[in-house]
């Protein structure tokens, strides 16, 4: 979970990389994600391309601690020098101030871009395809489940018209909802507990 942004439960950072493992990204590709929110999956593949340790931001109370340190802390790693652009989009202006505070926070701005758009309008980055990871709403706390279909349904559409080649990871919590986008899923994977919810993530291999 990020600082900012965001109208709803945002993912926590853990389960943004572990939905990433579970595609198959090992941070050599471009990552987009349509409905970004506070941009924790963006976020979250930019730092595991750019080698970047996990939980590197967050503090631990033991780290305050007054106790002998046996040994110097190892310096932390380099971060990789990559040509690689993270990309995310929200309908919702909060959601992109707020995820390109938690870049900045974050050290990320250069290698991410965060736009304010709606689905309809998702463009697929120049360069190579790469992944689209997406975390959309689940209902419950927005919309009706007739709109929630329609938004997976165009979600879908968008995808499979203009991102030949990619990849693509839906986190949702209702099976019915993934196959709303009419995706070719390759795997769903086991249920995840998500404060109240158990969600799960349906993966594609590359769309034809
Ligand atoms: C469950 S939240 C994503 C949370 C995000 N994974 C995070 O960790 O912060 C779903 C997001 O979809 C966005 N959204 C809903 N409908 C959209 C649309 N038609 N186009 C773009 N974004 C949309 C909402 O504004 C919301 O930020």
């Amino acid at each position: 979970m990020r600082g900012e942004g965001g109208e709803e439960a945002p993912l926590r950072e853990t389960m943004a990389a572990l939905f990433l493992r579970q595609c198959g990204y090992r941070g050599d590709e471009p990552v987009v994600d349509p409905m970004c929110g506070s941009g924790t999956i963006v976020l979250e593949a930019a730092e595991m391309a750019l080698g970047l340790p996990p939980g590197r931001g967050r503090r631990f109370a033991y780290q305050d601690l007054a106790v002998p340190v046996a040994a110097p802390a190892a310096p932390a790693p380099a971060p990789r020098d990559i040509a690689l652009r993270f990309t995310g989009a929200d309908r919702d202006s909060g959601a992109i101030q707020g995820a390109g505070a938690n870049a900045a926070r974050a050290g990320l701005e250069e290698v991410t871009t965060f736009l304010r758009q709606p689905v309809s309008e998702l463009a697929r980055p120049e360069g190579p395809p790469g992944l689209v990871m997406v975390n959309p709403p689940y209902g419950g706390r927005i919309g009706n489940k007739r709109q929630l279909f329609g938004l997976y349904n165009a979600l879908g559409a968008v995808l499979l018209e203009r991102f030949s080649g990619w990849r693509v990871g839906i986190v949702t919590s209702e099976a019915g909802l993934a196959r709303a986008t009419a995706l070719p899923f390759a795997e769903t994977g086991p249920p995840v507990a998500h404060g109240p919810l158990k969600i799960r993530l349906h993966r594609t291999d590359p769309l034809p």
